[in-house]
């Protein structure tokens, strides 16, 4: 059974290690997993007084993601937690109060950086809000991906052979996850 995965990336960088690794990871994915790419630097920040007035990315962005079956947060790490983009994205599509379009999908987060914490803090900042959101995170293998630059190739592919086995696996649960959920 084909689903689809709206990517969410918390980075809006042109050459965003987070964006590149997730691309990369994408070919390794089973047969029915399919990708949307749902970006966020369009977005207004978010401003409760607008709820009932959603300007036109607003509402192309949660009919995106209402129309996914599962959502990937892939994310680097900004002093500590999650970047404010990606925090925005979350807080614009849980509104209006009861029309959340995160209710009830399955995720999994992906947190990257070029140092050796691998984001750890932006991972479970993202984690605790997810839990409120409702949605059924992936828990293992969970994705601390360190030393980002040196898991590149010069064409943007994976260098390293573990890279290749971690992300397979990685995806292999997720769509494990995802058909508990998505029938
Ligand atoms: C960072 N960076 C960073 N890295 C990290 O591992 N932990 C952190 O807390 C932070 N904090 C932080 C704050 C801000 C405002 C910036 C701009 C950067 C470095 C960050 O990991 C690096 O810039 C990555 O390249 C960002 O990810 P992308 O854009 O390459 O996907």
């Amino acid at each position: 059974m084909a689903y689809t995965v709206a990517t969410v990336i918390g980075s809006l960088r042109k050459d965003s290690f987070t964006r590149k690794l997730t691309e990369a990871m994408e070919p390794l994915a089973p047969k029915d997993m399919k990708f949307v790419d749902v970006k966020i630097g369009d977005l207004p920040l978010f401003n409760q007084d607008n709820e009932g007035h959603p300007t036109a990315a607003v509402t192309a962005f949660k009919t995106a993601i209402e129309k996914a079956d599962a959502v990937l947060f892939a994310t680097p790490e900004y002093n500590r937690s999650v970047p404010g983009a990606l925090k925005n994205a979350l807080d614009v599509g849980s509104r209006p109060y009861g029309k959340s379009a995160w209710n009830g999908k399955p995720a999994a987060i992906l947190s990257v950086s070029p140092g050796g914490f691998g984001g750890f803090g932006a991972n479970h900042h993202l984690r605790q809000t997810l839990a409120f959101l409702n949605m059924h995170v992936l828990a293992q293998p969970e994705a601390y991906i360190s030393n980002a630059a040196a898991l590149l190739d010069d064409k943007g592919g994976l260098a390293k052979q573990d890279t290749k086995e971690f992300f397979g696996q990685f995806l292999q649960n997720f769509d494990a996850l995802i058909k508990r959920y998505v029938k």
